[in-house]
């Protein structure tokens, strides 16, 4: 039975705090900013709860997401992202782009006004809300259904994993708006695609749709629209069967693989095999 995790969100209800000369967001209430968090025995479901707004992403969004990876109960092991209604997500809140911004949240008007360490510490903020995701104790799953634009397609990608569903539509479409993608994507997409399908799709900000995230690898699996929710059960079953140390050091081994020589990688895998097996046979 699925519960509303609370421990450590509540006393964060009135701390939405207005930018126009300040630079952090303190981390609201989930339900305040459109996000539903929920724990279901060891799968933690994060909920992108706008779909009026097609889940439309602000900096409020990002302090509450890093505030559940802070407070992220010990036993969950895999953390689903969903999106409620027709699209994952459509990205940023549109209305930073207008002089009255979101209330509370000042605009990117008003951000531009920041000194550089403020604009750093403000945006190094919003990425916390996305970094946490790749967390070697935890399996994220980005579970996605029509359009992932922007911050919606960075969502995902912060992800270990994304299922899809036969509609999606992955778009990084900061270029064609001015902006770069600064919410911790560009690696994960260049990681996976190879920099120059990474420079094509968003250069020309143009929509991915399943057959080919499927074909690029990123996502690991499409289905149709109603199987989803289903299918991100099923995988996250199939995680939860394997040893939890076992499963956190083979994802710490895999997540160094493409930065280390061969030589290195051998090493660490001899470093972690030992502690394993020692923690195995210690008591026998
Ligand atoms: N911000 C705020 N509101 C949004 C929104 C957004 N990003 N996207 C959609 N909405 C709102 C619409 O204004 C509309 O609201 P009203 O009913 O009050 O008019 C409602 O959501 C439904 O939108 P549509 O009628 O357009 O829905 P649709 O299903 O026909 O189209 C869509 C969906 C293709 C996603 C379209 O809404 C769209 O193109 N949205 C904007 C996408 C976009 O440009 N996002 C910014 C990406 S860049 C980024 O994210 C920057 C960054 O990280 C720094």
């Amino acid at each position: 039975m699925a519960e509303a995790a609370h421990g450590g969100h509540e006393e964060h209800t009135d701390a939405v705090r207005d930018l126009s000369d300040s630079e952090s967001i303190s981390a609201a209430a989930p339900a305040e900013v459109g996000l539903r968090f929920e724990v279901d025995g060891e799968i933690a479901t994060v909920t992108l709860n706008r779909p009026e707004k097609r889940n439309a992403q602000t900096f409020a969004t990002w302090s509450a997401l890093a505030r559940m990876g802070e407070t992220l109960p010990d036993r969950v092991r895999v953390v689903v992202i969903r999106g409620e209604g027709p699209s994952f997500s459509a990205g940023i809140d549109l209305r930073m782009f207008t002089p009255e911004g979101v209330p509370g949240q000042g605009s990117f008007a008003t951000a531009a006004a920041l000194d550089d360490g403020a604009f750093e510490r403000r945006i190094a903020e919003a990425q916390r809300g996305f970094l946490w995701l790749r967390r070697p104790d935890i399996v994220s799953i980005a579970a996605v259904q029509g359009h992932a634009i922007g911050a919606g397609f960075q969502l995902a990608l912060a992800c270990d994993l994304r299922v899809v569903a036969d509609d999606v539509q992955f778009c990084m479409k900061e270029p064609a708006l001015g902006l770069v993608p600064d919410l911790t994507g560009t690696k994960p997409l260049a990681d996976i695609v190879g920099v120059p399908r990474a420079i094509e799709m968003c250069l020309t900000a143009r929509s991915v749709g399943a057959a080919e995230a499927l074909q690029l690898g990123l996502a690991e699996m499409a289905v149709r629209r109603e199987e989803l929710d289903q299918a991100v059960q099923d995988l996250a079953a199939a995680l939860l069967a394997t040893d939890r140390a076992a499963a956190t050091a083979t994802k710490r081994l895999l997540q160094a693989a493409p930065g280390r020589t061969l030589e290195d990688q051998a090493a660490a895998e001899r470093a972690e095999q030992a502690a394993r097996i020692r923690a195995l046979f210690a008591s026998s």
